[in-house]
């Protein structure tokens, strides 16, 4: 029937990513019929617990998801729990007892997908672990999908490449970033390429400079331990920000598929320009949230946050200016912006075009506002085209004027969420939205020349910006210096279209 048939094999299946995005998303695959009947669930965690309480689990996880009990009831007897010390050769055997029992049952093929949804300190014991007792011998597909982080800087990275390569090969290893998995994101290559009026224009000839927002009201909330150490620069840069820099920036590939892309998308991270010494100071900013009000509530200063001591030197933003040494992109500055417990919500990509040659309607005083493209990629999902057009009337003054695409997705329904369309991926194998491993070393490298100029040097002005606000004013500067501003993210909205 074409669908795709695996035993899933979560481990850290009593954590907050299992619960909150992995149940709910395969039980949207499992309700619109995307999976087989031949599919079943082995979640693995430390903490002893009977097939029953598993399953109830999996159930209250998916209960706002789905209203029709029965289809609950019949999703949920495809999951299996296995408790696991995960270096205890035992816990495996045993293991591989009972994925060998569910493929005899279910009929599954012998493919296998080992799904790591815990902490990243454990991936090479596991990884060896199930080379060596034996779980990665099957007849069908293993593939790997792990989560971020992805190694705290390049030379983490490569030992826990090297750990997961001992027992995956690169093309069975699905590296999770989660806005590859976003319909907008996924929609850049498509606005780009599927269309003729932007990609003549998409070039130094024709684009003044590039926005890229990610902003958050939420704080770090619980994850104070883990953003210590990392910080707007490894949680979201490395990451994120880099990947939808490539996805705007690439060539066109000769062929969409996996291969192509990834290609396309190393070379834009290779033509990435280093930033070393002074220019870390000179192009990169970073922020860190003192107290403010976050939607009409009172919030701490990041410094009193749980697990964050209270002289943390750690950014919880980060601004920057990106320059691509290629031909196409020579002279135009991507701007990059992310940062915690701001105003709104909201990722966006504004692409704003050169003026026009020469002004005809100086006449009316008026300076003409730029031609954008603004992608919203969340909340809102969607597309607005800013151009000028006549203003109604006797005069022929020029007034600008929107376009919009609200994207409201299949049936007017809301658009798959990132994990739902990532798990299917990785089900039928199409790695093209998941991170390889030369992208990772790129983008590391790139980080780490950042971060190391920061943990040399205190930041001399923390707390600088308040909860709640747009962030700390230098990331302001940083544009001014060029001639350009922030377009605000507010206000860009497609909700009256
Ligand atoms: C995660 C980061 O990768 O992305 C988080 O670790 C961040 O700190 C999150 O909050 C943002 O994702 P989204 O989908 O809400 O924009």
């Amino acid at each position: 029937n074409g669908k795709p048939t695996a035993l899933i094999m979560i481990f850290g299946a009593t954590g907050d990513l299992a619960n909150r995005k992995l149940f709910p998303s395969l039980y949207k695959l499992f309700e619109k019929d995307k999976l087989s009947e031949q599919f079943a669930v082995i979640g693995i965690a430390r903490r002893p617990l009977t097939n029953d309480e598993f399953q109830n689990n999996v159930r209250k996880s998916i209960q706002s998801a789905s209203k029709d009990d029965n289809r609950v009831d019949e999703f949920a007897s495809h999951f299996y729990y296995h408790s696991l010390d995960v270096t205890d050769s035992d816990s495996y055997v045993s293991l591989k007892k009972l994925a060998g029992e569910l493929d005899e049952h279910y009929q599954l093929d012998g493919n296998r997908i080992f799904y790591l949804a815990m902490a990243p300190e454990f991936f090479g014991t596991i990884a060896l672990h199930l080379k060596e007792d034996g779980l990665t011998d099957v007849n069908g597909f293993k593939r790997l999908v792990i989560e971020k982080p992805f190694g705290h800087d390049l030379e983490s990275a490569k030992e826990l490449n090297n750990q997961i390569r001992t027992a995956f090969s690169e093309d069975e290893i699905y590296r999770i970033d989660h806005y590859l998995g976003k319909e907008m994101v996924q929609n850049i290559e498509v606005i780009r390429f599927a269309n003729a009026i932007f990609e003549p224009l998409w070039n130094n000839r024709f684009i003044s400079n590039i926005q890229v927002t990610s902003s958050e009201i939420l704080g770090v909330e619980e994850r104070g331990r883990y953003y210590e150490k990392s910080g707007a620069l490894r949680d979201m840069v490395q990451n994120h920000m880099l990947q939808m820099v490539a996805l705007l920036a690439m060539e066109p590939p000769i062929r969409l598929n996996t291969e192509e892309i990834r290609s396309e998308k190393v070379k834009v991270l290779r033509a990435l320009r280093p930033m070393e010494g002074d220019e870390v100071e000179q192009y990169f900013v970073r922020g860190q949230y003192g107290s403010g009000t976050v939607s009409g509530e009172d919030v701490p200063a990041y410094r009193n946050e749980v697990m964050v001591s209270e002289e943390s030197n750690t950014e919880t933003y980060v601004a920057g200016k990106l320059m691509i040494d290629n031909f196409r992109w020579a002279g135009v500055p991507i701007y990059i912006r992310t940062g915690k417990r701001m105003e709104t919500k909201s990722t966006k990509i504004v692409i704003q075009f050169k003026d026009i040659p020469m002004n005809l309607y100086y006449r009316t005083e008026q300076t003409l506002n730029p031609n954008l493209l603004v992608i919203h990629i969340q909340p809102e999902e969607g597309i607005t085209l800013h151009l000028n057009a006549k203003k109604a009337g006797q005069s022929m003054e020029a007034t600008p004027v929107k376009l919009n695409f609200a994207n409201k997705g299949i049936d007017g329904i809301n658009t798959p969420e990132a994990y739902e369309k990532l798990l299917f991926d990785c089900m039928r194998g199409d790695a093209t939205n998941f991170t390889h491993w030369d992208e990772v070393a790129l983008s590391w490298g790139f980080v780490d020349k950042i971060s190391e100029v920061w943990e040399n040097s205190k930041a001399k002005n923390f707390p600088n910006y308040a909860s709640g606000s747009v962030g700390p004013k230098e990331a302001d500067e940083l544009l001014e210096r060029d001639g350009f501003f922030w377009w605000p993210v507010t206000n860009l909205d497609v909700d009256n279209c």
